[in-house]
């Protein structure tokens, strides 16, 4: 008997169907020829499902992402939405899913390959076998603090505001989850904040402080988060995990991303916590990429950070390690082998569609298993 799983895809907008088109042909051709069974459904979100449904992601979808074994997730928004009322903006789809499932801890690994080496913005001795990884708290904090909105003033003038706000518990749970992953990694965590200007980060410290006095395995230091931004790119290889709040996570993780070389090439998990009585966890996996309309329908998008969702998704989901290795693996050998994308294109390199790199990493794999035969 296959193990089967049910996976939720949420294709979204822009460039979100070309990529993710290419995960459901790898996971159809895992189907036929590996021991797993893959059922995907697939559901609107975003853009998509305001112009049908009015809304960014209704109820009945956010149930089926809660009965799924996992959902992946292509990218959300376009300017054709820029328009409609804030409240169901194609973004708020996207949160209402993370909020709604309670997936607080968001894996953001950025790894530089080394035939990516001359893609990065960065010299190559600074980059050269960058493994980080940045886990964002993804429920709280500034991007779902209440109160929030825009009033107009006695004095005619309006005001904009947002609330910063994290518990206790808020920070205890990601940062467990950042000691955690760590332990299996280099055993560093540098915690971010900024305690020097905001209340909340100075009880994120204390907390994360008080903490690691459970977790003395690992070595843990604070930095303010402008400070971070600075030490990624002067010299990132100090880094093993980072951990910080949601609004610092997303700058920090675009920023950890382009020293690779391309936001096309970055996957992330959003993990929720394990259900004691049943042992499962909902989770989404999602490229850390944007919908990027302005090349979106031409075949030029860069599929592998949704690929390489899916592998994370098979490793922490999905119990599939060693399928995952093999998916991370076939994209090292193509990459060494000079196929790119328009995003990753380099010298003497050939570039290949988004469906065309889909094939090829299938390929691979191919090749990888007649090689362990
Ligand atoms: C991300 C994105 C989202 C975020 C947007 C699309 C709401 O930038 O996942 O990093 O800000 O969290
Ligand atoms: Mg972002």
């Amino acid at each position: 008997m296959k193990n089967t799983y049910k996976l939720m895809m949420l294709a979204g907008d822009g460039i979100g169907p070309e990529v993710m088109a290419e995960v459901s042909k790898l996971a159809n051709w895992l189907n036929s020829n590996e021991d797993i069974g893959l059922e995907l459904e697939d559901e609107l979100v975003g853009g998509a499902s305001i112009d049908v449904n009015k809304i960014p992601v209704t109820d009945a979808t956010i149930q089926k992402c809660k009965e799924a074994d996992a959902v992946m997730l292509g990218a959300v928004g376009g300017a054709k939405w820029d328009d409609v009322d804030y409240n169901i903006r194609p973004e708020a789809g996207l949160l209402k899913i993370r909020k709604d499932l309670d997936l607080f801890a968001n894996l953001r690994p950025a790894i530089v390959f080394d035939a990516l080496l001359d893609a990065s913005s960065l010299k190559p001795d600074i980059i050269q076998g960058l493994d980080i990884l940045i886990v964002r708290e993804l429920t709280g904090g500034v991007y779902f603090g209440e109160p929030r909105g825009i009033e107009t003033m006695p004095d005619g003038q309006q005001r904009g505001f947002n609330t910063q706000t994290y518990t206790t518990s808020e920070i205890e749970r990601v940062t467990e989850v950042a000691f955690d992953l760590a332990r299996k990694r280099s055993k560093k965590v540098t915690s971010c904040e900024k305690a020097n200007v905001m209340e909340s980060g100075k009880l994120w410290r204390q907390v994360v402080t008080n903490l690691h006095k459970n977790h003395t395995d690992i070595e843990l230091s604070h930095m303010y988060a402008d400070n971070c931004a600075m030490q990624l790119l002067r010299n990132p290889k100090q880094f093993d995990v980072i951990v910080t709040d949601n609004l610092f996570g997303d700058i920090l993780s675009d920023e950890a991303a382009m020293l690779t070389g391309s936001l096309g090439m970055l996957p992330s998990a959003s993990l929720g916590k394990t259900d004691p009585s049943t042992g499962k966890r909902y989770a989404m996996y999602e490229p850390v990429h944007g919908s990027a309309p302005d090349i979106a329908g031409q075949g030029k998008a860069n599929p592998l950070a949704t690929i390489l969702s899916f592998a994370m998704c098979l490793r922490y989901s999905l119990d599939q390690g060693a399928l995952a290795e093999k998916i991370e693996q076939a994209v090292q050998d193509i990459l060494n082998n000079g196929l790119r994308t328009a995003d990753i294109m380099a010298h003497n390199c050939q570039e290949i569609s988004t469906s065309a790199m889909g094939d090829a990493v299938i390929d691979h794999i191919k090749s990888i298993l007649r090689k362990a035969a």
